[in-house]
């Protein structure tokens, strides 16, 4: 499917905070049918696409799970046949969505070759990667320097719900020397995770340590990643800058291949870091 910028202004009821919502691109969500734990169904998947496009989402990429050490295995297949069904459906009721393809990679063996574009983010030299299990594992940067070395950007997908990390969260620090970009879930800023994650989302955010926020949709009505909400509370503290390169500008550089651009550290000196410590202490 075509990869041009995407300018339309997207036209919703949703209540509106701050300045208009960007058109926005969510590059992680796992919405082709039966393929994974995501979508169970045809119906579940164009209910998820049409929470994202009332949020102003106008560009999806589905992105079923993978592991490394199994990169040609039996769900490769599963995604290329449903994959048609989901197109068609799609683009019947939104003509106005562009749909995208990739996998989210988890790296359960410190080798893998990413040479196959099918295994990008639209055959970009972007990929969305995961270590095992939410966990830190040894050489983590190094895995990841090997990716960049091949000619290749590793996306790390919400490393806010990652366990074990060093008490200054240096190894994030090491990830990004190492090439790497961050993806944060619109959901753990939100607390949909819980407090934990919610509190290190904000930390990585106020250290401009994130490149993009994405859904991770599982086509589950239960859950509700939505990424128009994480517009709203951005853009109410002010952030509407920041929000606006996490959920749409860089999205859409990374569909057509280009490098994302700095967010930045949060300005900590209009009190946003304090704002967000007040706001988890209360648990609001
Ligand atoms: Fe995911």
């Amino acid at each position: 499917m075509g990869g041009e910028e995407l300018t339309d202004t997207p036209r919703f009821g949703r209540r509106k905070v701050g300045g208009a919502p960007p058109v926005m691109a969510d590059l992680h969500t796992h919405l082709i049918p039966g393929v994974d734990d995501g979508a169970p169904d045809l119906e579940s998947a164009l209910e998820a696409l049409q929470a994202l496009f009332n949020d102003g989402v106008r560009a999806v990429a589905a992105t079923p799970h993978l592991n490394a050490s199994n990169l040609n295995g039996n769900r490769r297949a599963l995604a290329d046949e449903a994959w048609p069904q989901l197109v068609a459906a799609a683009r019947e009721r939104f003509t106005t969505l562009k749909l995208y393809r990739g996998y989210e990679i988890q790296l359960d063996t410190p080798e893998i070759d990413l040479s196959d574009a099918d295994l990008r983010l639209a055959g970009s030299r972007y990929a969305l990667v995961e270590f095992y299990a939410f966990t830190v594992p040894e050489r983590s940067a190094e895995v990841l320097a090997r990716i960049v070395a091949d000619g290749y950007v590793p996306i790390v997908v919400h490393p806010e719900r990652y366990w074990g990390y060093d008490r200054g969260y240096r190894i994030v620090g090491e990830w990004r020397t190492a090439g790497a970009l961050m993806q944060l879930n619109s959901g753990s800023l939100l607390g949909e995770y819980g407090e934990n994650v919610r509190l290190v989302a904000h930390r990585f955010l106020a250290e401009g340590r994130v490149d993009i926020i994405a859904s991770d949709n599982h086509g589950r009505p239960q859950r509700n990643p939505s990424l128009g909400a994480v517009w709203d509370y951005m853009a109410a503290r002010g952030l509407e800058e920041q929000a606006r390169l996490l959920l749409a500008v860089n999205p859409q550089r990374i569909l057509r291949d280009e490098p994302t651009l700095s967010v930045g550290r949060v300005d900590s000196a209009r009190g946003l870091l304090a704002r967000l410590g007040r706001r988890l202490k209360r648990g609001t």
